[in-house]
């Protein structure tokens, strides 16, 4: 099958080609970080009209640089949320009309679920895990673990209570003067900062749960740094090398948690900060002790793309009748859900 997906959840337009649910012909992405950055962050109404803006370059450049026509394309698959509903209209509005001319089926998708299997397309130098996995999406609106059963069935372990992991990087990042996205400029700067400087907590530091929160350790380095004016050179590379430190060690204790929990050999780490230098080096060191094999996706494929969705599209298509008026009713739903939970109220594991 040969599958175009369409991504426009927040700030990045996405189009992509995959055949077989594995292969990525092509993968275009607009960013909006440009448009945004001023702002300090993402502003929904200019999301959506650069969005409009930009679709119909990024499925123009998706086609061509597959070498493929629209008519051979079998099923259109489109994130139908979560995400911000203005964004998510443009891509579901296109890949319907779309959908509707060529005849064949417009696919809905759950974001999430695309950030979690990424790593089931065929990608140089990454593991394809083998199921069940247990699987970190950590984005700037999500921070959730998940045990992945197979395609389609899975369950959620663990979630953030409050702040997800992207938005604390983006926030810290504000506080400290750095530009919007935060967590790449944070991540650089760490690099040259020592981890151990300022000892910030590790919140959530309890194996008896899989949740985390970060709006605390937000807080304690807004503590830290009121009162010591603008920071700049190993001062500020401290800073975020501490932070980024705290933030790294609770992703990664509850996610090798969750895997001696339900007794998984692999790991998959996903989502926008899966792009994080640290991040991906602990999760590796994480697995190596345990023989827990890692997988993490190149960065194109961690931040927002429409790749992503492939695998799930495949999966979904094939199960799916040929085009009916009901694929012509989906709405976007800002907080698409999938799978099943297994967390109690109070988050502890049942
Ligand atoms: O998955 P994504 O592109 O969009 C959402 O679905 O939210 O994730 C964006 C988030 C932002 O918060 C951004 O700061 C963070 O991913 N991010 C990073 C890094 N690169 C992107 N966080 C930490 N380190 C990075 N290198
Ligand atoms: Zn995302």
């Amino acid at each position: 099958m040969l599958i175009m997906t369409i991504e426009s959840s927040c700030d990045e337009t996405s189009a992509a080609i995959v055949r077989d649910g594995r292969a990525i012909l092509s993968n275009a992405v607009a960013s909006q970080i440009p448009v945004h950055r001023r702002y300090g962050g993402v502003v929904p109404e200019l999301a959506s009209r650069n969005h409009i803006r930009d679709i119909h370059t990024v499925i123009t450049q998706a086609l061509t640089d597959a070498d493929v026509s629209l008519t051979q394309l079998d099923a259109i698959g489109v994130t139908a949320g979560p995400g911000l509903v203005g964004s998510l209209l443009v891509g579901i509005e296109t890949a319907k009309a779309l959908a509707y001319t060529l005849g064949i089926p417009c696919v809905p998708l759950n974001h999430l679920e695309g950030h979690l299997t990424a790593v089931l397309l065929d990608v140089e130098g990454v593991d394809v895990p083998s199921f069940p996995y247990v699987g970190l999406v950590v984005s700037g609106g999500h921070t959730d673990l998940y045990l992945v059963h197979e395609l389609g069935r899975y369950e959620l372990l663990g979630r953030t209570r409050d702040d997800a992991a992207g938005e604390a990087f983006d926030k810290v990042a504000k506080m400290l003067g750095l530009p919007y996205p935060g967590g790449v400029e944070i991540d650089q700067r760490a690099a040259l900062g020592d981890p151990k400087a300022i000892d910030f907590p590790r919140p959530m530091w309890t194996r008896a749960n899989l949740d985390f929160s970060f709006s605390g350790l937000k807080t304690a380095v807004r503590n830290h740094v009121q009162d010591l004016g603008t920071l700049e050179g190993q001062a500020l590379y401290d800073v975020c090398a501490s932070f980024q430190a705290a933030v790294v060690d609770v992703l990664v204790m509850k996610t090798f948690e969750a895997v001696k929990r339900h007794k998984v050999k692999d790991v998959v780490v996903s989502g926008g900060v899966a792009c994080n230098s640290a991040l991906r080096a602990k999760m590796r060191e994480g697995g190596v002790p345990r023989g827990v094999r890692v997988s993490i996706a190149p960065p194109l494929l961690c931040t927002d793309n429409a790749a992503m969705l492939g695998a799930v599209a495949q999966f979904y298509a094939t199960k799916m009748e040929n085009q009916t008026f009901e694929q012509f009713k989906l709405k976007a739903t800002s907080n698409l859900k999938f799978g099943s939970s297994t967390r109690t109220r109070h988050g502890a594991h049942r």
